[in-house]
């Protein structure tokens, strides 16, 4: 167990990548603190990882409301005096042409990729400063790294999330917090199939796996006196670079 005992909030954690890297993380003995919006889900989370013999809590909140943001930090300080590990990894997209966007799916998804990872990372950082250090993981997208026809406000809401990535990286690297932006291709998920995509269709056959990108968020986890690990970019195998 290489994550024994150590405190991580991981939020989009009812299902897709948050739910799988949330149980590799409790396998790896880590006490996992999820959150997102649908308590159901996240009570099936815990059960599953507490019948593994794992420490987990289910923690309802939208990850664009400050408020409920502060209360699930402050919560999780409280009852187990610290947050290790962070994990920002609720997010939102589609696929549509361009002009068919409304303001409002602007303000949406750069709320729940961009805002939320900020709102996060000024509530936690005081206390892992207070603690001596600490790891954020931020689940951003190749949609991050390069623009994609259909995607350009998640495009835009993922550049911006590696952006605070490397900019916190710098400005807290010397104190002990590393940070890291995990940059997955196509992943199987719901996110994928949903909205402008059919279930089906031949592109999303070959895509990587939920587990796939856990394993790469406990690699990202795992404490490392001397390096801290960046930026992690991954392809599934029917994807070019
Ligand atoms: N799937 C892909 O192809 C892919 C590729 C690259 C990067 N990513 C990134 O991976 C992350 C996870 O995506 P996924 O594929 O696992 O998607 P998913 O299956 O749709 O899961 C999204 C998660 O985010 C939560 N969430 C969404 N809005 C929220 C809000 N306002 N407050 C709290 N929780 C919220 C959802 O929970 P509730 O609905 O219960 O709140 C759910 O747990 C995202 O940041 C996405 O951009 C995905």
């Amino acid at each position: 167990m290489r994550l024994k005992d150590k405190v991580t909030l991981i939020t989009g954690a009812s299902r897709g990548i948050g739910r799988a890297s949330a149980i590799a993380l409790a396998k790896e003995g880590a006490t996992v603190v999820a959150v997102a919006r649908t308590q159901k889900d996240l009570d099936a989370l815990v059960g599953e990882i507490e019948a593994a013999g794992g420490k987990a809590k289910a923690v309802v909140a939208d990850v664009t409301d400050s408020a409920q943001v502060k209360k699930s930090v402050d919560d999780t300080v409280a009852e187990l005096g610290r947050i290790d590990i962070l994990v920002n990894n609720a997010g939102m997209g589609g696929y549509r042409p361009f002009l068919e966007w409304t303001e409002e799916d602007y303000d949406q998804i750069m709320a729940t990729n961009t805002k939320s990872t900020w709102l996060y990372c000024k509530d936690v950082i005081p206390h892992m400063l207070k603690a001596g250090g600490g790891q954020i993981i931020n689940v951003a997208s190749v949609a991050g790294l390069q623009g994609y026809p259909s995607e350009a406000i998640y495009c835009a809401s993922k550049f911006a999330q590696i952006a605070l990535t490397q900019a916190l990286d710098r400005e807290f690297f010397e104190r002990n917090i590393k940070v890291t932006a995990i940059c997955p291709g196509g992943v199987e998920t719901h996110f994928a199939l949903g909205d402008g995509r059919t279930a089906g269709e031949d592109k999303l056959k070959g895509f990587s796996t939920a587990e796939d990108v856990a394993e790469a968020v406990v690699m990202a986890a795992l404490p490392r006196e001397r390096t801290r690990i960046v930026n992690i970019i991954m392809r599934p195998m029917n994807e070019a670079s």
